[in-house]
C-alpha cells in the first residue's frame, strides 16, 4: 500500500492543505521549526490514530484551530483505494473513519496503512518502559492481522471486568467467568505473537547483521507467565487484589534486546542503542513485507545516525520494498519527489 494523497487542517502549525506524494521516495526539506515532522506525525496518526510523540492529542491541535482533520487516500497493488479519516476536536475526541464508515475503537482502526516509524536518537524502545515495546509488538502484529487486533482489544476489555472485581468483595465463581474467558484469549494472543515473533526474530537478526556487523544482537522475549494462565489467574487473585490490577497475561510481556550476549539498555553505547532501534523498525517492516503488507518508512533525519554507507542501504532499502517520506534539513542526494517544507506550508520543488 502507498499514500497517493493527503489532506491537512488544524494539524500543528501546517496550513491548510492538498498534497500528492510519489510511491517511491518522497523527500521533505526545509528549515528547523518549519514542519517536517509535523508532516510526518500527521501520516502516523493517519495510519494507527496515534501520534509517536505524544499521547496527549490536544498538543496535536493547531493552537487557533478549532478541530484537526487528516484525510488520505491509499492505494493498494491491486489498484483498489482507501480513503481514511482522522478528526479531533477537543469536545468530540478523536473519531475514525475507513471509506467512509466510522471506526469506533482505535485500536480496531490502527494498522489500515502500515507505517513504520524511524526517528533520531529513537532509544525508547531501549530504554524506555515495557508499555512502549509492547504497544509496538502489539501495532506489529495488528498491522498484518486484524483477527489480533479484535483478540487484543476483547482481551482488554475482559482484563477490565477483572480489575473491577479486585476492586470489590467478588465471589470465586465471578472472578471464574471472566478468568476463563482471559486464558481462552490468552492462549490465541500468545499462539499469534509466538508466530509473529519468529519471523519478526529472523528479520531482526539478518538487518542487524547488515547494519551493525561488528555485533551480535539478540531478541529475547519475557514472558509474564510461563506456568498454566487460568491456574496462574486463581493463584494470583490475593495478590492482584492488593495491587489492584492483574499482574499477569499478554498484557504485561516484554522483550530485550541483547549486545554480544548482555543486555543492550545497560551495557550498549548510546549509537548501538539508536541503531538497535532503527533495526526493530527495519525488522518490523521486514515482516510486514513478508506478510503481504508493503510497507510505508516514515524517517526523521535518521541519516544523521549512520555514515554514507549504511545512509545508501537504508535507502535503497525503504523505497525499494515500499514507500519512504525522509525528513532531514538537507536534501539527501537520492532520487524522489522533493517538498520544501517551511512556516507549516509544504510545496513540491
Ligand atoms: N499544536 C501546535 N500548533 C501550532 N504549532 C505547533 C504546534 N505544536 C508544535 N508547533 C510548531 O511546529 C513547529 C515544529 O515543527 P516540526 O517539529 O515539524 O519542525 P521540523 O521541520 O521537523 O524542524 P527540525 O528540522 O528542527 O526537526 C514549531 O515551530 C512549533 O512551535
Ligand atoms: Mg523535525
Amino acid at each position: 500500500m502507498w499514500l497517493a494523497e493527503l489532506s491537512l487542517s488544524g494539524f500543528r502549525n501546517l496550513r491548510e492543505q492538498n498534497l500528492e506524494f510519489d510511491q517511491r521516495a518522497n523527500l521533505l526539506f526545509g528549515p528547523n521549526g518549519g514542519g517536517k515532522t509535523n508532516l510526518l506525525e500527521a501520516i502516523a496518526v493517519l495510519a494507527s490514530g496515534r501520534s509517536f510523540r505524544t499521547i496527549q492529542d490536544s498538543q496535536m491541535l493547531g493552537f487557533e484551530a478549532p478541530h484537526f482533520r487528516i484525510a488520505g487516500k491509499a492505494k493498494s497493488q491491486t489498484h483498489r483505494t482507501y480513503n481514511a479519516r482522522v478528526y479531533y476536536s477537543p469536545a468530540e475526541r478523536k473519531h475514525y473513519f475507513l471509506d467512509k464508515k466510522e471506526i469506533s475503537k482505535r485500536t480496531l482502526f490502527s494498522g489500515w496503512l502500515p507505517v513504520s516509524v524511524f526517528l533520531l536518537d529513537d532509544r525508547r524502545m531501549i530504554s524506555g518502559p515495557p508499555a512502549q515495546r509492547r504497544a509496538f509488538l502489539d501495532d506489529a502484529v495488528g498491522k498484518i492481522s486484524r483477527t489480533y487486533r479484535f483478540l487484543m482489544h476483547e482481551f482488554h476489555r475482559v482484563l477490565a471486568q477483572r480489575n473491577a472485581l479486585l476492586k470489590r468483595n467478588s465471589t470465586a465463581e465471578e472472578f471464574g467467568v471472566w478468568e476463563e474467558r482471559m486464558a481462552e484469549l490468552a492462549a490465541d494472543i500468545w499462539q499469534r505473537r509466538g508466530e509473529y515473533w519468529k519471523k519478526f526474530n529472523s528479520h531482526f537478526v539478518e538487518m542487524s547483521r547488515r547494519f551493525l556487523p561488528q555485533n551480535e544482537l539478540r531478541l529475547e522475549y519475557l514472558q509474564s507467565v510461563t506456568a498454566d494462565y487460568l491456574t496462574a489467574l486463581e493463584r494470583g487473585r490475593e495478590t492482584d487484589r492488593r495491587f489492584s490490577h492483574t499482574r499477569l497475561g499478554p498484557h504485561r510481556d516484554d522483550f530485550r534486546i541483547l549486545l554480544n550476549a548482555r543486555p543492550l539498555r545497560s551495557f550498549g553505547s548510546y549509537g548501538q542503542q539508536r541503531m538497535a532501534a532503527l533495526t526493530l523498525a527495519l525488522a518490523e517492516a521486514e515482516t510486514a513485507l513478508s506478510a503481504g503488507r508493503q510497507p510505508i518508512y516514515l524517517m526523521d533525519d535518521v541519516a544523521a545516525e549512520l555514515d554514507n554507507v549504511n545512509t545508501k542501504l537504508l535507502f535503497d532499502l525503504a523505497s525499494a520494498k515500499g514507500q519512504l517520506f525522509y525528513a532531514a534539513a538537507q536534501p539527501p542526494r537520492v532520487d524522489g519527489k522533493r517538498f520544501h517544507v517551511k512556516a507549516g506550508k509544504i510545496k513540491p520543488v
